[in-house]
């Protein structure tokens, strides 16, 4: 036979992985959030969120941009969702702009908004796409961050609302409703650290968020038990794996500390209904205004934990430290997918957990578009060994039901703006048009590959 298909396809980068080598049944997918692609912030009844403020503030995102536009997915959405189905990946998560449903984060339900999600899940399920629904990535109503934001108990009550309407307009033809995408970065980043909005800085306030933030989680999910019974229900976090600089007592009990701090402090509530002791006392003063029955509200049964990856912590008495010779991606995260498998082991061992799913992994580069294409081949490196890493956690018998990577395209990257691309597609800002990169067609050849029989 002849081809004319020339010797280019031959040496397309390749991923070197196929379905065969995941269990029957696993899920790959591309993830996007709310904020980051919309754009159309001021169309159709929606309010403003705490991020609209925040974009405003002098100085607080790298390249004085915002989400006025981002990806102008808003508009775009069909051909957006046609690239996702040309990836042939299976699902699609994506997250639910609460100001767009509920314009001043209580009382009046905006139907323009839930009108938006409405056609976006039935353009999805009209291309073979599961939709992966996040109910909270982030962007508060800011008239609840006026009355306190995540630091007032009551917002807690107003996300269960929310997702109340939510749920009753799109059922179950979401797939999957994830209630909170990353409580750290909600609490302690926003609260405590002040790189995202509100921008605080201030401990009392992130661990007080932190913990009404897993009270909605918990409200939110007995909400979607009862609006939608059989629909599959979770949570998402961000968990990075502590490792000590050396095996000295004191670099050990910081990496314990550390540990504690980031991951144990919403691994712990979640699913055993209880704050790590150690850590608890560590805060003094700081620690939550928990009140009776609040844990039994936290820790609800869950169909899923979504899991979202990007590095691991590498610590001495110190602090944060530089393993010698490692590599980084352009945010100056370490690349160590080792860590991903360590990860999921642990989880599978010291904590009785629900199936996972990786919701969110990926990484920065700098792009650059050469005449109709992107050689983007340190993401597609970082996307095949962290893919390997979760295949090793399934064969150790961790039960992980798929992998999203993130981004489907690049958007906008918080606090950096756009000056961080972490898209399997290329976004020109100018045009947006979209431009698939290496990492997208290699990935599109995983997902295209022949499924092992269930
Ligand atoms: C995660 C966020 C996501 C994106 C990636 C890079 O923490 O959930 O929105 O910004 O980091």
């Amino acid at each position: 036979m002849t081809t004319t298909e020339p010797a280019r396809t031959l040496q397309q980068p390749t991923l070197r992985l196929t379905r065969r080598d995941f269990p029957a049944g696993f899920q790959f997918g591309v993830a996007t959030s709310a904020y980051q692609i919309e754009g159309a912030t001021r169309e159709d009844g929606r309010g403003d969120s705490i991020w609209d403020t925040f974009c405003r503030e002098p100085g607080r995102i790298s390249d004085g941009t915002g989400g006025d536009v981002a990806c102008d997915h808003y508009h775009r959405w069909p051909e957006d969702l046609d690239l996702i189905r040309s990836l042939g990946v299976d699902a699609y998560r994506f997250s639910v702009a609460w100001p767009r449903v509920v314009p001043t984060g209580s009382g009046a339900v905006n139907a323009a908004g839930l009108d938006f999600y409405e056609r976006l899940v039935d353009g999805m399920l009209e291309r073979g796409l599961r939709p992966y629904a996040t109910l909270y990535h982030w962007d508060l109503p800011q008239p609840l961050q006026d009355a306190g934001g995540w630091d007032n108990r009551d917002t807690a009550y107003r996300f269960a609302e929310y997702a109340r309407a939510v749920a009753e307009r799109l059922g179950n033809r979401v797939a999957s409703y994830a209630t909170l995408n990353e409580p750290w970065c909600s609490s302690i980043l926003s609260y405590q650290i002040g790189e995202h909005a509100p921008g605080l800085r201030d401990r009392r306030a992130a661990l007080s968020a932190a913990h009404h933030l897993l009270l909605g989680h918990g409200e939110a999910i007995k909400v979607l038990r009862e609006v939608v019974p059989g629909v599959e229900a979770g949570i998402v976090l961000n968990l990075n794996p502590m490792y000590p600089a050396s095996q000295s007592p004191e670099d050990l009990k910081v990496a314990r500390q550390a540990d504690g701090e980031f991951n144990r402090w919403f691994l712990d509530p979640i699913l055993k209904g209880e704050y790590p002791a150690d850590i608890w006392e560590n805060y003094g003063a700081d620690v939550p205004p928990v009140l009776a029955g609040d844990l039994d509200t936290i820790r609800q049964p869950l169909d899923f934990m979504g899991v979202n990856y990007y590095s691991r912590g590498y610590v001495s008495a110190e602090g944060q430290v530089k393993p010698v010779g490692a590599e980084y991606t352009e945010m100056g995260w370490e690349v160590y997918p080792q860590g991903l498998t360590d990860l999921l082991v642990r989880l599978n061992t010291e904590y009785t957990v629900p199936p996972m799913f990786i919701t969110e992994n990926g990484a920065a580069y700098p792009d650059t578009l050469s005449g109709e294409s992107i050689h983007d081949e340190q993401r597609l490196n970082y996307f095949a060994s962290h893919l390997e890493a979760v295949r090793q956690a399934t064969v150790q018998g961790v039960d992980v039901r798929g992998y999203f990577a993130w981004s489907l395209m690049d958007n906008f990257e918080w606090a950096h703006g756009y000056s961080k691309r972490f898209g399997l597609v290329y976004v020109d800002y100018g045009d947006q048009q979209r431009t698939m990169k290496d990492s997208a067609r290699a990935y599109q050849a995983l997902a295209s590959s022949e499924a092992p029989a269930s």
